[in-house]
Protein backbone atom coordinates (compact mmCIF):
# COMPACT_ATOMS: atom_id res chain seq x y z
CA UNK A 1 0.00 0.00 0.00
CA UNK A 2 1.49 3.09 -0.63
CA UNK A 3 1.64 6.04 1.44
CA UNK A 4 -0.75 8.53 -1.14
CA UNK A 5 -3.04 6.37 -2.51
CA UNK A 6 -6.31 7.46 -3.68
CA UNK A 7 -4.33 11.19 -3.89
CA UNK A 8 -4.77 13.24 -7.51
CA UNK A 9 -1.83 15.48 -6.95
CA UNK A 10 -0.97 18.77 -8.95
CA UNK A 11 2.44 19.55 -8.87
CA UNK A 12 4.47 22.61 -10.63
CA UNK A 13 7.49 23.22 -11.46
CA UNK A 14 7.98 19.34 -12.47
CA UNK A 15 9.99 19.35 -15.40
CA UNK A 16 13.25 19.23 -13.28
CA UNK A 17 14.61 19.12 -9.88
CA UNK A 18 12.73 19.18 -6.82
CA UNK A 19 9.20 19.06 -8.57
CA UNK A 20 10.41 16.06 -10.51
CA UNK A 21 11.74 14.15 -7.63
CA UNK A 22 8.22 15.07 -5.99
CA UNK A 23 6.09 13.97 -9.02
CA UNK A 24 8.24 10.64 -9.10
CA UNK A 25 8.04 10.02 -5.68
CA UNK A 26 4.38 10.70 -5.40
CA UNK A 27 3.44 8.43 -8.61
CA UNK A 28 5.99 5.30 -6.65
CA UNK A 29 3.84 5.83 -3.10
CA UNK A 30 0.65 5.39 -4.80
CA UNK A 31 -0.82 8.92 -6.27
CA UNK A 32 -1.56 10.28 -9.62
CA UNK A 33 -0.17 13.43 -10.69
CA UNK A 34 0.02 16.31 -13.15
CA UNK A 35 2.85 17.92 -13.96
CA UNK A 36 3.12 21.24 -14.67
CA UNK A 37 5.88 23.65 -16.10
CA UNK A 38 6.52 25.72 -18.67
CA UNK A 39 9.76 23.70 -19.98
CA UNK A 40 7.22 21.31 -22.00
CA UNK A 41 9.84 18.80 -23.24
CA UNK A 42 11.08 18.36 -20.01
CA UNK A 43 8.04 17.78 -18.35
CA UNK A 44 6.47 15.59 -21.17
CA UNK A 45 9.75 13.31 -20.65
CA UNK A 46 9.24 13.31 -16.95
CA UNK A 47 5.90 12.39 -17.19
CA UNK A 48 5.98 9.78 -19.81
CA UNK A 49 8.43 8.19 -17.78
CA UNK A 50 6.28 7.71 -15.07
CA UNK A 51 3.67 6.10 -17.35
CA UNK A 52 0.10 7.47 -18.32
CA UNK A 53 -2.19 5.30 -16.20
CA UNK A 54 -0.20 7.80 -13.10
CA UNK A 55 0.88 10.90 -14.97
CA UNK A 56 0.54 13.79 -17.38
CA UNK A 57 1.80 16.41 -18.31
CA UNK A 58 0.64 20.11 -19.26
CA UNK A 59 1.66 23.34 -19.96
CA UNK A 60 1.42 25.36 -16.94
CA UNK A 61 2.48 28.89 -16.75
CA UNK A 62 1.63 29.51 -12.81
CA UNK A 63 1.12 33.28 -13.47
CA UNK A 64 -1.87 32.43 -15.97
CA UNK A 65 -5.35 32.21 -14.83
CA UNK A 66 -6.50 30.32 -17.62
CA UNK A 67 -3.37 27.99 -17.21
CA UNK A 68 -4.53 27.12 -14.03
CA UNK A 69 -8.51 26.61 -15.01
CA UNK A 70 -6.99 24.35 -18.15
CA UNK A 71 -4.91 22.53 -15.55
CA UNK A 72 -7.43 21.18 -12.62
CA UNK A 73 -9.92 20.38 -15.58
CA UNK A 74 -7.38 18.01 -17.47
CA UNK A 75 -6.32 16.85 -13.62
CA UNK A 76 -10.17 16.49 -12.88
CA UNK A 77 -10.58 15.07 -16.23
CA UNK A 78 -7.81 12.10 -16.32
CA UNK A 79 -7.58 11.02 -12.40
CA UNK A 80 -10.78 12.75 -10.48
CA UNK A 81 -10.83 15.41 -7.94
CA UNK A 82 -7.57 16.75 -7.13
CA UNK A 83 -6.90 17.13 -3.44
CA UNK A 84 -3.35 17.32 -3.04
CA UNK A 85 -1.21 20.96 -4.57
CA UNK A 86 2.38 21.37 -4.56
CA UNK A 87 3.49 25.37 -5.39
CA UNK A 88 6.59 24.50 -6.19
CA UNK A 89 7.66 26.37 -9.47
CA UNK A 90 9.62 29.49 -8.42
CA UNK A 91 12.47 31.70 -9.94
CA UNK A 92 15.42 33.20 -8.61
CA UNK A 93 17.83 36.06 -9.74
CA UNK A 94 20.95 36.81 -7.25
CA UNK A 95 21.57 40.47 -7.49
CA UNK A 96 22.03 43.32 -4.63
CA UNK A 97 18.94 45.17 -3.85
CA UNK A 98 19.93 48.65 -4.96
CA UNK A 99 20.64 46.96 -8.48
CA UNK A 100 17.26 45.11 -8.60
CA UNK A 101 14.70 46.83 -10.84
CA UNK A 102 11.37 47.27 -10.63
CA UNK A 103 10.78 44.90 -13.45
CA UNK A 104 12.47 42.16 -11.95
CA UNK A 105 10.72 42.38 -8.64
CA UNK A 106 7.08 42.39 -10.54
CA UNK A 107 8.68 39.30 -12.38
CA UNK A 108 9.58 37.65 -9.34
CA UNK A 109 6.53 37.84 -7.56
CA UNK A 110 4.35 37.28 -10.05
CA UNK A 111 5.77 33.50 -10.19
CA UNK A 112 6.81 32.67 -6.50
CA UNK A 113 3.55 34.58 -4.94
CA UNK A 114 1.21 35.35 -7.62
CA UNK A 115 1.26 31.69 -8.94
CA UNK A 116 0.68 29.96 -5.49
CA UNK A 117 -2.16 32.34 -4.48
CA UNK A 118 -3.68 31.41 -8.32
CA UNK A 119 -3.33 27.60 -7.59
CA UNK A 120 -4.92 28.20 -4.12
CA UNK A 121 -7.84 29.60 -5.79
CA UNK A 122 -7.97 27.17 -8.61
CA UNK A 123 -8.01 23.94 -6.93
CA UNK A 124 -10.22 25.13 -3.76
CA UNK A 125 -13.37 23.88 -6.13
CA UNK A 126 -12.33 20.53 -6.89
CA UNK A 127 -10.30 20.07 -3.42
CA UNK A 128 -14.11 21.10 -1.31
CA UNK A 129 -15.51 18.52 -3.58
CA UNK A 130 -13.02 16.09 -2.92
CA UNK A 131 -14.07 16.22 0.75
CA UNK A 132 -10.49 18.15 1.55
CA UNK A 133 -6.90 17.66 0.51
CA UNK A 134 -3.32 19.49 1.67
CA UNK A 135 -1.81 22.12 -0.09
CA UNK A 136 2.19 22.65 0.17
CA UNK A 137 3.81 25.76 -0.68
CA UNK A 138 7.64 25.55 -1.40
CA UNK A 139 9.67 28.32 0.47
CA UNK A 140 13.08 28.68 1.54
CA UNK A 141 15.42 28.63 4.35
CA UNK A 142 15.46 32.44 2.51
CA UNK A 143 11.83 32.40 3.54
CA UNK A 144 13.16 32.55 7.17
CA UNK A 145 15.61 34.88 7.27
CA UNK A 146 17.66 37.05 5.11
CA UNK A 147 20.37 37.14 3.34
CA UNK A 148 22.49 39.06 0.96
CA UNK A 149 22.13 39.08 -3.15
CA UNK A 150 18.74 37.58 -2.79
CA UNK A 151 16.76 40.44 -1.33
CA UNK A 152 13.42 39.97 -3.83
CA UNK A 153 13.34 36.41 -3.83
CA UNK A 154 13.65 36.25 0.25
CA UNK A 155 10.57 38.68 0.08
CA UNK A 156 8.44 36.36 -1.83
CA UNK A 157 9.19 33.24 0.22
CA UNK A 158 8.60 35.16 3.32
CA UNK A 159 5.35 36.26 1.50
CA UNK A 160 4.56 32.25 0.80
CA UNK A 161 4.33 31.91 4.21
CA UNK A 162 2.20 34.63 5.36
CA UNK A 163 -0.62 33.33 2.35
CA UNK A 164 0.26 30.14 3.57
CA UNK A 165 -1.24 30.99 7.01
CA UNK A 166 -3.85 32.82 5.75
CA UNK A 167 -5.23 30.23 3.97
CA UNK A 168 -4.88 27.64 6.82
CA UNK A 169 -7.16 29.85 8.15
CA UNK A 170 -9.83 29.97 5.91
CA UNK A 171 -9.80 26.74 4.28
CA UNK A 172 -9.79 24.81 7.55
CA UNK A 173 -13.36 24.76 7.36
CA UNK A 174 -12.88 22.47 4.57
CA UNK A 175 -10.53 19.74 5.78
CA UNK A 176 -7.69 21.57 3.07
CA UNK A 177 -4.63 21.87 5.31
CA UNK A 178 -1.85 24.81 3.67
CA UNK A 179 1.58 23.90 5.05
CA UNK A 180 4.80 25.58 3.79
CA UNK A 181 8.29 23.97 3.50
CA UNK A 182 11.50 25.80 3.85
CA UNK A 183 14.26 23.75 2.07
CA UNK A 184 18.04 24.39 1.98
CA UNK A 185 18.65 21.91 -0.56
CA UNK A 186 17.48 22.56 -3.90
CA UNK A 187 18.22 22.22 -8.13
CA UNK A 188 21.50 23.13 -8.78
CA UNK A 189 20.34 24.73 -12.06
CA UNK A 190 18.25 27.38 -10.24
CA UNK A 191 21.46 28.50 -8.47
CA UNK A 192 24.13 27.68 -10.96
CA UNK A 193 24.12 30.45 -13.08
CA UNK A 194 24.02 33.59 -10.62
CA UNK A 195 26.68 31.64 -8.82
CA UNK A 196 28.86 31.39 -11.64
CA UNK A 197 28.97 34.76 -12.38
CA UNK A 198 29.35 35.27 -8.81
CA UNK A 199 32.36 33.55 -8.40
CA UNK A 200 34.14 34.90 -11.78
CA UNK A 201 33.79 38.07 -10.24
CA UNK A 202 35.31 37.47 -6.93
CA UNK A 203 38.42 35.33 -8.57
CA UNK A 204 38.85 38.18 -10.69
CA UNK A 205 38.81 41.11 -7.94
CA UNK A 206 40.82 38.87 -6.07
CA UNK A 207 38.45 37.98 -3.04
CA UNK A 208 38.12 34.79 -1.13
CA UNK A 209 35.59 32.56 -2.51
CA UNK A 210 32.31 32.09 -0.16
CA UNK A 211 32.04 29.17 1.97
CA UNK A 212 28.59 27.20 2.33
CA UNK A 213 26.71 27.54 4.91
CA UNK A 214 27.58 25.67 8.21
CA UNK A 215 25.02 23.33 9.63
CA UNK A 216 25.12 20.60 12.25
CA UNK A 217 24.45 17.93 9.52
CA UNK A 218 27.87 15.98 8.44
CA UNK A 219 25.88 15.58 4.91
CA UNK A 220 24.65 17.67 2.09
CA UNK A 221 20.50 17.74 1.60
CA UNK A 222 19.62 16.93 -1.69
CA UNK A 223 15.93 17.22 -3.63
CA UNK A 224 15.25 13.47 -2.09
CA UNK A 225 15.03 15.06 1.10
CA UNK A 226 12.55 17.63 0.34
CA UNK A 227 10.44 15.20 -1.68
CA UNK A 228 10.20 13.11 1.30
CA UNK A 229 9.45 16.13 3.55
CA UNK A 230 6.24 16.83 0.71
CA UNK A 231 5.48 12.97 0.74
CA UNK A 232 4.72 13.37 3.98
CA UNK A 233 2.75 16.88 3.82
CA UNK A 234 0.54 15.44 1.85
CA UNK A 235 -0.04 12.13 3.26
CA UNK A 236 -2.68 11.42 5.47
CA UNK A 237 -0.05 11.25 8.08
CA UNK A 238 0.45 14.81 8.48
CA UNK A 239 -3.12 14.84 8.93
CA UNK A 240 -3.91 17.35 11.71
CA UNK A 241 -0.58 19.75 10.72
CA UNK A 242 -1.71 22.90 9.28
CA UNK A 243 -0.39 26.67 8.88
CA UNK A 244 2.95 25.11 9.71
CA UNK A 245 6.68 26.19 8.24
CA UNK A 246 8.87 23.02 7.68
CA UNK A 247 12.45 23.48 7.85
CA UNK A 248 14.19 20.98 5.62
CA UNK A 249 17.51 22.21 6.13
CA UNK A 250 19.77 19.79 8.59
CA UNK A 251 19.02 22.11 11.53
CA UNK A 252 20.85 25.06 9.12
CA UNK A 253 17.99 27.72 10.70
CA UNK A 254 17.90 26.58 14.12
CA UNK A 255 20.91 28.13 14.93
CA UNK A 256 24.72 28.46 14.14
CA UNK A 257 27.76 26.17 15.76
CA UNK A 258 30.18 28.98 17.57
CA UNK A 259 34.00 27.82 16.45
CA UNK A 260 36.10 27.35 19.68
CA UNK A 261 33.16 26.84 22.04
CA UNK A 262 32.02 23.12 22.98
CA UNK A 263 30.87 20.53 20.65
CA UNK A 264 32.15 22.64 17.76
N1 LIG B 1 17.60 25.49 -5.80
C1 LIG B 1 17.75 25.76 -4.51
O1 LIG B 1 18.89 25.84 -4.01
C2 LIG B 1 16.54 25.97 -3.64
C3 LIG B 1 16.74 26.13 -2.26
C4 LIG B 1 15.62 26.33 -1.46
C5 LIG B 1 14.35 26.37 -2.01
N2 LIG B 1 14.19 26.18 -3.35
C6 LIG B 1 12.83 26.21 -3.89
O2 LIG B 1 12.51 24.90 -4.34
C7 LIG B 1 11.54 24.98 -5.39
C8 LIG B 1 11.99 24.15 -6.56
O3 LIG B 1 13.12 24.74 -7.16
P1 LIG B 1 14.33 23.86 -7.71
O4 LIG B 1 15.43 23.95 -6.75
O5 LIG B 1 13.86 22.53 -8.14
O6 LIG B 1 14.75 24.77 -8.98
P2 LIG B 1 14.45 24.59 -10.55
O7 LIG B 1 14.80 25.87 -11.18
O8 LIG B 1 15.12 23.37 -11.06
O9 LIG B 1 12.88 24.32 -10.59
C9 LIG B 1 11.91 25.33 -10.72
C10 LIG B 1 10.96 24.95 -11.82
O10 LIG B 1 9.95 25.96 -11.93
C11 LIG B 1 9.69 26.16 -13.30
N3 LIG B 1 9.09 27.48 -13.55
C12 LIG B 1 9.68 28.70 -13.58
N4 LIG B 1 8.80 29.65 -13.90
C13 LIG B 1 7.60 29.02 -14.05
C14 LIG B 1 6.28 29.47 -14.37
N5 LIG B 1 6.01 30.76 -14.63
N6 LIG B 1 5.30 28.54 -14.44
C15 LIG B 1 5.56 27.24 -14.20
N7 LIG B 1 6.78 26.75 -13.91
C16 LIG B 1 7.78 27.64 -13.84
C17 LIG B 1 11.04 26.01 -13.96
O11 LIG B 1 10.91 25.79 -15.36
C18 LIG B 1 11.63 24.83 -13.20
O12 LIG B 1 11.32 23.60 -13.80
C19 LIG B 1 11.37 26.47 -5.68
O13 LIG B 1 10.21 26.95 -5.04
C20 LIG B 1 12.62 27.08 -5.10
O14 LIG B 1 12.42 28.45 -4.77
C21 LIG B 1 15.26 25.98 -4.17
Amino acid sequence: MGRLDGKVAIVTGAARGTGAETAKMFVAEGARVLLGDILDELGQVVASELGDASACYQHLDVTREEDWDAAVATACEHFGPVNVLVNNAAILEVRSLVETSAETFKKIFSVNQLGPFLGIRAVFETMKAAGGGSIINISSIDGLEGSNGVAVYTSSKWGLRGLTKAACQELGRYSIRVNTLCPNPGSSEMVAPFYAEAIERLKAADEPLPSRPVHPFARHGDVGDVARAIVFLASDESGFISGCDLPVDGGWSAGKIEPGAPSS
